[in-house]
C-alpha cells in the first residue's frame, strides 16, 4: 500500500505545496495612486488585464495549488513588474509613456495571454473593445509626452 503509485503521487503533489511563489493576489491600494479613466475603459482594463496588471487580482482557486500556481503566479508577477494598473499614478512620466507606447501592439495577440483567455472566457476583448483601449492609450501618451 504505502508503495503504491497515488501514495506517492500524493506525496509528492503535497511536497510541491511548499514551493510556492508567495506572489499575493491582493495589495492594499492607495487610492491617489490607482489609473484614472473613462469608466468604458476601466471596465475593459478590469475585465481584462486587472487579473494580471493590478493590485487586486481575482484569484481563482488553483491560483494557490502548485503546480498550477507556479505559472499564474510568475504571470502575475511579471505583469506587475511592466505595469500595475492600481499603482499607476506612482510611476514616473517616462514609465507611463513606454507602457502605453506598448500598449495597442500587445492587444493583437499577447494580451490577454492567451492560455489567460482560455480559462477566462469573459475576458476575451471584441474588436471594438481592442480599439476603445488602444484609442485611449494613444491619446493620453500624446498627452503626457
Ligand atoms: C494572465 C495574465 C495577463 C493578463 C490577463 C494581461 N497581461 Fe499583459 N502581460 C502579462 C505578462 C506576464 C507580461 C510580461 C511578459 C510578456 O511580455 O509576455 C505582460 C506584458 C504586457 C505589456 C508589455 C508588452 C511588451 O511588449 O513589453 C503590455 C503593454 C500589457 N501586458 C498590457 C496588457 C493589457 C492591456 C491587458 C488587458 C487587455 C493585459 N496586458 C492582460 C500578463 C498578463
Amino acid at each position: 500500500m504505502l508503495k503504491s503509485f497515488w501514495f506517492w503521487t500524493l506525496i509528492v503533489f503535497i511536497a510541491m505545496q511548499f514551493l510556492s511563489l508567495n506572489v499575493p493576489a491582493k495589495f492594499p491600494i492607495k487610492k491617489d495612486e490607482e489609473l484614472q479613466a473613462s469608466p468604458e475603459v476601466m471596465s475593459i482594463l478590469k475585465r481584462s488585464c486587472y487579473d494580471c496588471h493590478s493590485s487586486e487580482v481575482k484569484a481563482p482557486w488553483y491560483y494557490k495549488v502548485a503546480p498550477i500556481s507556479w505559472f499564474t503566479q510568475l504571470h502575475v508577477k511579471n505583469a506587475r513588474a511592466v505595469v500595475n494598473f492600481s499603482k499607476w499614478n506612482s510611476y514616473s512620466k517616462e514609465k507611463q509613456y513606454k507602457v502605453l507606447d506598448k500598449l495597442p501592439k500587445s492587444l493583437i495577440i499577447r494580451m490577454p495571454m492567451p492560455v489567460y483567455l482560455y480559462m477566462h472566457k469573459e475576458s476575451v476583448l471584441t474588436k471594438e473593445e481592442r480599439k476603445t483601449l488602444a484609442k485611449w492609450a494613444r491619446e493620453l501618451k500624446e498627452k503626457i509626452k
